[in-house]
């Protein structure tokens, strides 16, 4: 019944897409999106190794079944130095690659003649010039107040300049935690959203224990846009992304919103101080949507509900004209 580039491009009921979050999106959150009827995500993040990633395969197919369409998000500024990566994502044949943060014209042409349609998030104008020459199928406009590594731009101003400035199908990413938000960027023209933040209270996630109690009690103004966890794990992103995470002690003490002065002294200070172990102190990516996930829901639970939400808001709208 849906019907956008997005869910006939990829055969998929809804214009959802899991977003790839690494460290928190493994086989078992994305398997229970595409149960959902969207498509989920499996974010290999940097530091993610092919043995994790055959784990996730083995983990997605008992989630949604042997021949569950298999989908990967990778961190492009990483790739050359973890050519593997790419390999093992390849070798199982997904049907969609995203490849973000950094020029992917070196990967583009690998990834579609492995038969994936690649997805590119975006964060500016000159994002979208870059990817558009590197042959991208889509591009993903993700604003300033995605959970995770992201640009400045907010999704609304971002996602409708991309939309004039591009012939390329658009999805949105950003904020959106609720049909409301699906509704008004499908409304505004966007083929489909990836989700995120909203996932991250599901029992499916993966990472520490403490990561859904703090997101269920952070509120939209609890969160920081910030580069001081990359610099306490040692986590070398190009400067130009930080992320947003929620606040807590450590962002208390360290944060400071230019950015973590980059001399060595600084630098060893704040990893010293980092305990990941710890609730006060380790980081938890999440985004402004975190305002609108007050309870522990399965995954399939939050996608069938945006979904539901954001149909009956767009058939009220189209009541708006009469
Ligand atoms: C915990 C977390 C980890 C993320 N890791 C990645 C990543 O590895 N690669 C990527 O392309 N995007 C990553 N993102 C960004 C998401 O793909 C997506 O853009 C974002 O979650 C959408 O905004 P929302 O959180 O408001 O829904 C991450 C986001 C979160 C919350």
């Amino acid at each position: 019944m849906w019907n956008t580039w997005l869910t006939r491009t990829l055969n998929i009921d809804l214009p959802i897409i899991g977003a790839p979050m690494g460290g928190r999106a493994g086989g078992e959150l994305a398997g229970q999106v595409t149960a959902a009827g969207g498509l989920g995500m499996i974010g290999a993040a940097r530091y993610a190794t092919p043995e994790w990633i055959d784990e996730q395969l083995r983990v997605i197919r008992a989630a949604a079944g042997g021949d569950a369409p298999l989908a990967f998000g990778l961190q492009t500024w990483s790739l050359a130095d973890s050519p593997e990566l790419l390999d093992s994502v390849l070798a199982a044949q997904p049907k969609l690659v995203s490849l973000s943060f950094g020029d992917p014209a070196p990967f583009v042409q690998r990834v579609k003649d492995a038969g994936a349609v690649v997805i590119s998030q975006i964060n500016s104008v000159d994002d979208l010039r870059e990817v558009e020459a590197a042959g991208v199928d889509a591009v993903v406009a993700q604003g300033g107040e995605a959970g995770g590594h992201t640009g400045r731009i907010a999704t609304l101003p971002l996602l409708q300049e991309v939309l004039r400035a591009t012939d390329l199908p658009v999805l949105a990413a950003g904020g959106i935690g609720s049909g409301a938000g699906l509704a008004a960027v499908l409304a505004a023209g966007a083929q489909g959203a990836l989700v995120g933040t909203a996932l991250l209270a599901s029992p499916e996630t993966i990472g520490p224990e403490y990561a859904i109690p703090a997101l269920l009690k952070a509120r939209s103004v609890d969160t920081v846009y910030t580069d001081v966890f990359d610099k306490a794990r040692h986590q070398p992103w190009p400067t130009r992304w930080f992320g947003r995470a929620l606040t807590n002690d450590f962002t208390e003490r360290w944060h400071d919103g230019d950015g973590v002065d980059a001399s060595s002294s600084t630098e060893e200070a704040v990893s010293a101080a980092y305990d990941g172990a710890m609730p006060e102190l380790g980081v938890v990516y999440a985004g402004q949507a975190a305002g609108l996930v007050d309870e522990v829901r399965p995954a399939r639970e939050v996608v069938a509900s945006i979904a539901a939400d954001a149909e009956a808001r767009l058939r009220a709208v189209a009541e708006v004209l009469g």
